[in-house]
Parts: structure tokens; sequence; C-alpha cells
């Protein structure tokens, strides 16, 4: 490795491999922290004020972070969601910005799917039943739960993981498929028979609705109460898009009253979720904790993604899966500059 390569500063934040921190130690200094807090939020600081490139999970960045980062070129997210970061002022700066779609889609798929098994079949509260000694004579009426196959399956958002939630529902379930989109999805239609539908079509029609949408300015509160009073009654939410996609004193108010059957959560507006939500007590809603993509496999696959696209984009053969590519300038049009 050249001096010059040799010269690049990282910043990692958040559990990464002891084979991909080697990868980043042998281009750059790395300063890895392993969280930021207020007790080491001093140095976090210091150590990106000299970085040419960050890489983490949920990185907390502002404007003002950024104003104090001269040097940074790349940030790089290990995940496929960037709403957390000030994408505006990344791209005034002329500062990449690298996620990790594709190699999350089919686990994050899983993800929904075992939101929407759990939350049809009861499978924590029968679970909890179980556990807690409650099982003493045979299942009744009061115990069932509602079909998965063939009900109508509802998709808030087709990108990518939404394709792959309704592929499992077409071919391994049998159920029909609704979606939304920007625009119309032939490859869904053709092999799924799915069909897209404006939203309140979508709430009023679907037995499961099932949110994988980005959250932006336009997908904020989508499900409102007016939304939610939309479904059916017999229905069922789930979301792992994420938390502030739902007003979630809404949902509440419409799962405590009937307004829907269920809900199957794994993002929150709050995470982690505190303890005290109606939200973790209430039966007919199933929580986990912001799993989509937590798994072994693909939680690695993200974070070498992540490394691919911050050596890339440093050492200058560019990045793979870049968010706002058009600011990105390769290193050695950076060196002449
Ligand atoms: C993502 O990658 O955006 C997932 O929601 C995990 O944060």
């Amino acid at each position: 490795m050249d001096e010059q390569t040799k010269s690049w500063r990282i910043v990692a934040v958040r559990r990464l491999s002891e084979a991909l921190l080697e990868a980043l130690s042998e281009v750059a200094e790395v300063d890895y922290f392993e969280d930021v807090d207020e007790s080491n939020r001093a140095d976090f600081m210091a150590a990106l004020s000299r970085a040419h490139g960050l890489i983490g999970g949920k990185l907390e960045l502002n404007e003002a972070m950024l104003a104090e980062a001269p040097a940074l070129q790349v940030v790089s997210t290990i995940s496929v969601g960037y709403d957390h970061l000030p994408l505006k002022a990344l791209n005034q700066r002329r500062i990449l910005l690298c996620n990790t779609p594709d190699v999350l889609t089919e686990t994050t798929a899983d993800t929904a799917f075992m939101l929407i098994m759990a939350t049809q079949r009861r499978l924590v509260e029968l679970s909890n039943l179980v556990r807690d000694g409650g099982w003493r004579t045979h299942i009744g009426p009061e115990y069932f739960g509602i079909d998965v196959h063939g009900k109508t399956l509802g998709i808030v958002g087709a990108g990518r993981i939404g394709a792959a939630i309704a592929r499992r529902g077409a071919l391994g379930f049998g159920m029909p498929i609704l979606y939304t989109a920007a625009s119309s999805k032939p490859a869904l239609e053709q092999q799924l028979g799915a069909k897209r539908r404006e939203l309140n079509d979508l709430l009023a029609e679907a037995d499961i609705v099932c949110l994988s949408a980005p959250y932006n300015s336009d997908t904020h509160h989508l499900i409102d109460a007016d939304a939610l009073a939309r479904m059916k009654t017999t229905a069922a939410l789930i979301n792992i898009a994420r938390g502030k996609v739902v007003d979630e004193l809404a949902l509440i108010k419409a799962l405590h009253s009937g307004g829907i059957r269920a809900a199957g959560l794994d993002v929150f507006v709050e995470e982690p979720l505190p303890p005290d939500s109606p939200l973790a007590a209430m039966d007919n809603v199933v929580t986990t904790p912001h799993i989509g993509s937590a798994t072994h496999e693909t939680r690695e696959a993200m974070a070498q993604l992540a490394v691919d696209n911050l050596l890339g984009t440093l050492i200058g053969s560019g990045p793979l899966t870049a968010v706002n590519e058009h600011v990105w300038r390769r290193a050695d049009a950076i060196e002449e500059t």
C-alpha cells in the first residue's frame, strides 16, 4: 500500500468483525468506537474531524457535525435505510452516502413473514399461555387464529423488499397480492398476478397490510387514524419499514378499540421501545426489536458491502451501492483540487 493510500483516516462505529476491521486497517488509520455516547462523544468528534471516511450502523450525524469534519468524503451506513442521515447536507458538501441494499432483501422479507405468521396465529400470546401454565384443556375458539394462506396481502411500498414479501405470499401461501408503488411493477403483475392499487383501496381490501416503504416526508404518518379506519376490523398491520410511517397513538387506539384486529411491529417511533409503551403489553400485538436484517449471514454481508463501498470510494474504484453517486468525485480528482 503506498503512502498516499495509507494516509486515509476512517472512523468505524459499532460491531465490525475483526476481519473487516483488519481490512480497513490495511489501507487506513482506523478509529474504532463500539458505541458513541456522552462518555466518548468528544473522542468521536475529534476522530471525525480528521476522518476521510465514516462507517457504521445507526450512525448519528447532523449538519453541525459535518461542519466539524472537513476531510470527510464518504459515509458508509450498514443499513439500507438512510432516513437518519442528513442527505441534503451530505449532498451540499459533496460527501458520498453509501447504503447496503439487496443483501438484506430476503432476510427482511423473512422477518415480515415471521410477523405475519405470528400475528395471524397468535404465536407469542399462545406460547406465553403454555409457558405460564395456562394450557389446561383443549384449545377452544377463544384461542383460534386466522389463516394466512389465501388471505389478501396488501404491500405498501413494493420495492425490493416488498417484492420479496409478495413472492413469499403468492408462491408460498397462495395469497392474492395488492401493492402500492410510485410506478407499476410489470414483473410482479405477470409473475404473481399482483394488482396495483391506490393506498385507500388497498387498505380497504387487504386482510394483511404490510408496510415496506422507506421513511421520508411523503410517508410520515402515512398510516394515520383515517387510514386505519379504512382497514377491515379483521385485518392486521405489519410494519417492517420505520416507526414514523405510522401514527403510533392512532394505532394503539385502533388496536384497543377493535378498529383493526392485530399488529406485528418490528419498528417503532422510539427505539428501543419504552417498556411502558402500551404496544409492549397488548396481546394482539407482536413486537420485535428492529431485527429486520438481523441474522449472522445478512449482517455480515451488509458490513462487507459497507466496507467495500467505503474502500472503493476512498481508493478510487468507486462505490458499489451509493445513494447520491452524482456527488462522487474520484479520489484522484479530489487530490487535484
Ligand atoms: C435497514 O437496513 O435500514 C434496517 O432497517 C436496519 O436498520
